[in-house]
């Protein structure tokens, strides 16, 4: 029971997915920087591919790095659920 309880706490407080510590680090610079000129779009609405295109177009108007860049790109991909 004591365990139970103490999985139950866990899982709440922590962000459901696990991400890694790149997309951790793309999620952080996305949620910061990208709802500049727009709002926020959830990552839901863009396929691997579209975000893989969009991420390097806006990113480089923020002098994001080509790491970060990376980071972003990995972070949405893994958001949106889907592989194509
Ligand atoms: C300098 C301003 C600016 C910044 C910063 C910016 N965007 Fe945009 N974004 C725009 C404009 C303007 C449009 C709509 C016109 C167009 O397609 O260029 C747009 C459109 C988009 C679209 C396609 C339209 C849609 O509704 O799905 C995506 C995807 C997108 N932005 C992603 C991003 C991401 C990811 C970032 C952060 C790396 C970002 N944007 C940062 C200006 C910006």
């Amino acid at each position: 029971m004591g365990l139970f309880i103490v999985c139950l706490v866990f899982v709440s407080c922590g962000d459901s997915h696990n991400w890694t510590k790149n997309q951790k680090q793309g999620k952080r610079i996305y949620e910061a920087l990208c709802d500049r000129c727009h709002n926020l779009i959830d990552p839901t609405e863009h396929t691997d591919a579209e975000w893989a295109k969009a991420v390097p177009r806006y990113g480089t108007k923020l002098k994001l790095k080509n790491n970060e860049i990376a980071w972003v790109v990995d972070y949405l991909s893994a958001a949106n659920d889907k592989t194509k």
